[in-house]
């Protein structure tokens, strides 16, 4: 609940410093909007939400895993089933290695269905002397350069919200209609060792998984029949920035009478709107679904005890998750403090590793990008600094797609900035492709592997 004495509700966020928001040019044309939008059927069910609580609950007591991945922003222009499939497939791909690595359910969240809004360092971009309003995302302008395309259209919000059903209808279909199936996902994953030459490391892994799979082929199990392995749980998540639309999207649950922003299951705050008394965490703290924080290297101890006491006063297991994200500088000391600090006041909140955020630099020659090997070191001294507290490094949380991008350095692909012209299609951060997310998964499986070794020698 917010820190005033009025009870919350969902306009609640409107007394109070809204960060990063975009200047509306017509303010009636957005309330025509909103009035709109607030008619609309809800993207998910506060049911759906609950249940993926639950899940998260199992993460932040050591029992599950939580795997959060997809775009940096979604694109209007780049909606294709194709590229839905390819991204689901990825993440599906992943999360079976480390399922087996951690010996623990993997839970799925994708940034997708909604993730369309990107706050932005400067509020301005110049380029050869003109200087236009940053682009924030296709729910509020278009990445075209030019001044026509920069200014914010309330009408977006409601693309945001079509192409959201569809990727969602899209997303459920292929969840639930045999795709997923773990004898598909795993043949996927030994065609990438076989294949590839950054796959041949992981040619143990797969073959273990092979031959559970055997094994459990010969104790009886249909694995084309059992219900449990054709289909799999996928939840949806975005950032919640752009306040207009999460409240329209705002419904009291019929069962419990409690809140619930049915755009997605899991919405969370971003490092740039976590101010404790600002508009963003005073909505989300008011809303029942479960929610993430991005913590960044500014955060003081004091900032967090604040935020997650705001964010989670029953101190709920699931309710929020910490999506940390410090730079692989840096990050063993700015997290030790912060984990040592809400873990010996017996917080339970889940603790997730954002490897992408604080690794971005531009070259040269004007790409944004990341070294793989930024990435992968943020993640090693996450799982480091957890093992150490004795705290579980519940999960991971990264930039990825399907597709054969050319946009973070390093890697099993080894890509080089001059690689980067190739296929640079992102509108906002560079993400891992296709190969480097397996290549990173294969990774955290043997961090995992190593822990549950390590905690079995523990208690023998
Ligand atoms: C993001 O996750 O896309 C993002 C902008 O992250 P952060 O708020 O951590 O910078
Ligand atoms: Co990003």
């Amino acid at each position: 609940m917010s820190s005033s004495s009025q009870p919350w509700t969902p306009t609640s966020w409107r007394a109070r410093p809204l960060a990063q928001s975009p200047t509306w040019p017509d303010p009636h044309h957005l309330e025509r909007v909103e009035r709109e939008l607030a008619t609309k059927p809800p993207l998910v069910f506060a049911g759906e939400a609950r249940r993926l609580q639950e899940h998260l609950g199992q993460v932040a007591r050591g029992e599950a895993f939580l795997l959060q991945a997809g775009d940096c922003a979604e694109s209007f222009h780049d909606a294709s089933a194709d590229a839905i499939r390819d991204k689901l497939k990825v993440i599906l791909q992943m999360a079976v290695a480390l399922t087996y690595a951690s010996g623990v359910p993997v839970i799925k969240i994708g940034r997708i269905a909604g993730q369309f809004a990107k706050p932005r360092t400067d509020a301005f971009e110049e380029r050869d002397g003109v200087r236009l309003e940053a682009f924030r995302g296709h729910i509020v302008n278009d990445d075209a350069f030019d001044e026509a395309a920069r200014r914010p259209n309330p009408d977006r919000l409601l693309a945001a919200y079509h192409q959201s059903v569809a990727t969602l209808n899209l997303l459920r279909a292929f969840t639930t209609g045999g795709f997923a199936a773990l004898s598909r996902v795993h043949a996927w994953n030994q065609e990438f060792v076989a294949t590839s030459l950054e796959g041949k490391r992981y040619e143990v892994i797969a073959d273990e998984i092979e031959r559970a799979l055997r094994f459990m082929r010969a104790c009886g199990i249909d694995l084309h029949d059992d219900s449990a392995l054709q289909g799999v749980d996928f939840y949806t998540s975005h950032e919640a920035l752009i306040l207009p639309y999460e409240q329209a999207l705002t419904r009291r649950d019929s069962l419990t009478g409690d809140w619930y922003d049915c755009s997605a299951h899991f919405l969370w705050v971003g490092d740039r709107t976590r101010q404790i008394d600002g508009a963003h965490v005073t909505f989300l703290s008011g809303v029942s679904n479960p929610l993430g924080l991005k913590v960044g290297p500014s955060t003081t101890v004091d900032e967090l005890r604040r935020l997650v006491e705001t964010l989670n006063p029953a101190n709920t297991p699931g309710r929020l998750t910490l999506i940390t994200r410090m730079g692989h500088e840096r990050a063993t000391d700015l997290l030790t403090p912060l984990v040592s600090a809400l873990n010996s006041e017996g917080r339970l909140e889940v603790w997730a590793c954002d490897p992408m955020h604080g690794n971005t630099f531009v070259t040269q020659k004007g790409h944004k990008t990341r070294r793989f090997d930024d990435v992968l070191s943020e993640t090693a001294q996450f799982f480091r600094v957890h093992q150490e507290i004795g705290t579980w490094p519940g999960g991971l949380h990264v930039e990825l797609t399907g597709d054969d991008v050319t946009e973070c350095l390093g890697g099993g692909s080894r890509l080089d900035e001059s690689d980067l012209e190739q296929n640079y299609t992102t509108i906002c951060d560079p993400r891992l492709n296709a190969t480097q997310s397996l290549d990173m998964a294969f990774h955290v499986a043997e961090y995992l592997q190593r822990l549950s070794r390590s905690s079995r020698l523990a208690h023998d």
